[in-house]
């Protein structure tokens, strides 16, 4: 195993009707002034923002409203919440939504405390920040993990890059099936084969031989899988809409990475291809992820075997391990199929006029990735998949 420091500062409270029975007493915590962060209202269609509003009513919180954060969130957007966090001295910012709305206040709440430029601070002078508004979060659309990590995937319009900047950990987050259930299913589908993307990119990183972080994340696989099928099977299926939830958490809050340096090569190239569409991430995911694997059999081969067996039950008896390793990158394409994700580009309505040379080029590439990707094989797998 590799040399590692785990530590999880995020407090999870699970299960229906965990804002009212935990919320309370984590907002006596805090200060006075809560900043309510959402998006584009579907909070205020489900119900979950009159609920959220008495509770902070009851706790005797003024409060702020920062709305409209919108999916794939812009830097704007997080200048725009920063400056509404100091002219209102905001105390602690609750985050209602999915990862878009999570991810934004995560920097809100560093660039609030900095009268530096985070995105000039974190690429330029590789420093980080220190000093956050304190945050929790109620998760309203599941899949990214977003919740449970302090990273931020944001896009800087005018520079064209949709990257990683690094912020607070949320204090707490609130995890209630319920709040979940009016996500639109084709966001359902989209988000929980992000967790298994997640996983996937976990798995394939290095070391590259049978562990124990790798065998927990078999399972973590084995159970999105099923859990995806059984909610298409019923879409009010709580059981199946609960472990998915939890199962997305667990891919991103590191337990996976443990002892492992990560993959995360087909992230990147989809961050880039989100910079230039803002297109869906899950189902950008779902486009890219076969081709890229095909391009990588010669160097992941021993891995995507593994895979075949155990996450995907192909009978390995009489089977050489490139035979395996296709079979399993077969039994995705399939999936991705079956679960009604797009398997092209055109599907997701994304142009073919799209300047993918340039998706290409500015796409980071990963040390942790088996094949070493030029951009040149990039810009193939781009056109492969249009
Ligand atoms: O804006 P509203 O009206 O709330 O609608 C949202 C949005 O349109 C809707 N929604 C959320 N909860 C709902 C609901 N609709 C009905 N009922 C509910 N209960 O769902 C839509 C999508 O929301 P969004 O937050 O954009 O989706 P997701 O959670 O997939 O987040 C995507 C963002 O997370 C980033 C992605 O790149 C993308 O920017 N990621 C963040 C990661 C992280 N920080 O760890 C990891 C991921 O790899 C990913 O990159
Ligand atoms: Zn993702």
């Amino acid at each position: 195993m590799n040399s590692f420091t785990y530590e999880y500062p995020v407090k999870v409270y699970f299960g229906e009707g965990a804002a009212k029975k935990n919320l309370p007493s984590e907002l006596t915590k805090v200060g006075k002034t809560v900043m309510l962060a959402y998006g584009g209202g579907s909070i205020k269609r489900n119900g979950v923002y009159d609920e959220l509003m008495s509770i902070l009513k009851a706790t005797g919180k003024t409060v702020v409203e920062f709305t409209g954060i919108m999916s794939n969130p812009t830097y704007a957007k997080v200048q725009e919440g920063a400056r509404l966090a100091v002219e209102n001295d905001v105390d602690f910012i609750l985050a209602v939504g999915g990862g878009s709305v999570i991810d934004c206040c995560k920097i809100v709440s560093a660039q609030a405390k900095t009268s530096e430029d985070i995105w000039e601070m974190e690429y330029g002078a590789r420093k980080f920040p220190s000093e956050f508004i304190p945050m929790g979060s109620v998760v309203t659309a599941f899949g990214t993990g977003a919740e449970e990590n302090c990273g931020a995937v944001i896009t800087h319009e005018e520079k064209k890059l949709k990257a990683a900047l690094w912020g607070a950990f949320y204090d707490f987050t609130i995890l209630d099936p319920e709040y979940t259930m009016s996500m639109p299913l084709k966001q359902v589908i989209s988000g929980a084969f992000d967790s298994l993307s997640h996983s996937m990119e976990t798995y394939m990183g290095s070391p590259r031989v049978p562990n124990y972080s790798d065998e927990i994340n078999e399972a973590t696989q084995r159970s999105i899988i099923r859990n995806i099928r059984a909610t298409l099977a019923d879409p009010s299926d709580r059981v199946a809409r609960s472990e998915l939830i939890w199962v997305a958490a667990m891919a991103e809050n590191g337990m996976l990475k443990i002892g492992k340096v990560t993959d995360f090569q087909c992230h990147m190239l989809e961050h880039q291809l989100g910079a230039y569409t803002d297109c869906n991430h899950g189902q950008g995911l779902a486009v890219l992820h076969p081709v890229l694997y095909r391009h990588m059999l010669p160097e992941a081969s021993s891995q995507f075997a593994r895979l075949a067996v155990e996450v995907w039950g192909v009978d390995p008896k009489g089977k050489s391990e490139a035979s395996l390793a296709e079979a399993f990158v077969d039994a995705l394409a399939a999936f991705i199929k079956e679960i009604g994700l797009p398997s092209t580009l055109t599907e997701m309505g994304i142009s073919e006029a799209t300047d993918l040379r340039a998706i290409a080029d500015s796409t980071v590439i990963t040390a942790g990735c088996a094949r070493k990707f030029t951009p040149d094989e990039l810009l193939q797998v781009l056109e492969e998949s249009i």
